[in-house]
C-alpha cells in the first residue's frame, strides 16, 4: 500500500536575485512500512524535503499526498491536526522541552491533541526505549542518547503513519548512534510505520530498504537495496 506520494515538489526560498531553489521538481512514492534513507551533500535540500513531507514548511509548487490526503490542500487547523496525528519528527538536537520531564515530553503530542494518555501504550514505548527508570528526569539530566530516545518516544506516541528523522544520530557517538538506529528499525518493524531518515552515515543508509540521493534539489539516485 502506498503511504506517500510526492508530485513535482519545488521549493524556492526568497525571491529575485537572492532566490534559492532548494527543491526542483522532486517526485517519488513510498510504500507503507518502508525504511528510506535520504543522503546527499550539505545544502542539497534534504531538510527542506523532510520539512515539507512533515507538513511543517509549504512547498512553492507540487503536491504531498499522505495516505491519499493532499496535505497542503488542508486549512491550517486541519494541517496542524494532521501533523500531530500522522507525523513523528525526530531532529538532530532532540528539541525537547527543558522544563518538562521525560514522561511529559513523550506524552505532549497526546495532550496537545486533547487525548487522554494511554498508560499501557506509554509503558510499552518507554520499555522499548529503556527509559522506565528515567520518567521524572528533566532533559538536562540525561545523556544525548537518552534525550534522543525521549524524542523518539514523543514522535511515536500517537502511532503516526510517517516517522521522519533529520540526522537523528548526528550528535551522538558511534555506540549511541547504533542503538538509536536499532530502536528506529525495531519500531519500523513492530508497528509497520514508514521511516524516512536523513543521514550522512553510510552505515545507517545501508540498513535502509531504499536509498534516495539528493543533489542540488533533485533526485540523483533512487535505489532499492532490500526488496
Ligand atoms: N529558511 C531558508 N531561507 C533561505 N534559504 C534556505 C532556508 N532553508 C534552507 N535554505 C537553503 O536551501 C538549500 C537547501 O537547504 P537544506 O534543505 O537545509 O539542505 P540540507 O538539509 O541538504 O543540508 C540551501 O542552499 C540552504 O541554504
Ligand atoms: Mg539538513
Amino acid at each position: 500500500m502506498e503511504i506517500l506520494k510526492i508530485e513535482n515538489l519545488s521549493k524556492i526560498y526568497g525571491s529575485g536575485e537572492t532566490a534559492v531553489r532548494a527543491l526542483d521538481q522532486v517526485s517519488f512514492r513510498v510504500e507503507k512500512g518502508e525504511f528510506v534513507a535520504i543522503i546527499g551533500p550539505s545544502g542539497s535540500g534534504k531538510s527542506t524535503l523532510l520539512h515539507i513531507l512533515g507538513g511543517v514548511d509549504r512547498p512553492t509548487s507540487g503536491k504531498v499526498l499522505v495516505d491519499n490526503t493532499d496535505i497542503y490542500a488542508l486549512n491550517e487547523t486541519n494541517l496542524a491536526i494532521f501533523r500531530r496525528r500522522q507525523i513523528g519528527l525526530i531532529y538532530q538536537f532532540y528539541n525537547l522541552i527543558p522544563v518538562l520531564n521525560v514522561e511529559e515530553n513523550i506524552t505532549l503530542p497526546q495532550l496537545l491533541d486533547g487525548q487522554k494518555v494511554n498508560q499501557r501504550q506509554l509503558q510499552e514505548i518507554v520499555e522499548m526505549l529503556g527509559l522506565q527508570n528515567r520518567m521524572d528526569h528533566l532533559p538536562n539530566q540525561l545523556s544525548g542518547g537518552q534525550q534522543q530516545r525521549v524524542s523518539i518516544g514523543r514522535a511515536l506516541i500517537n502511532k503516526p503513519a510517517l516517522v521522519l528523522a533529520d540526522e537523528p544520530t548526528g550528535n551522538l557517538d558511534s555506540k549511541n548512534s547504533a542503538e538509536i538506529v536499532e530502536l528506529l528499525k525495531m519500531f519500523n518493524k513492530t508497528y509497520h510505520q514508514t521511516l524516512i531518515v536523513i543521514t550522512h552515515d553510510e552505515r545507517i543508509a545501508l540498513q535502509a530498504d531504499r536509498i534516495i540521493a539528493i543533489e542540488d534539489g533533485r533526485i540523483a539516485k533512487d535505489e532499492v537495496i532490500r526488496p
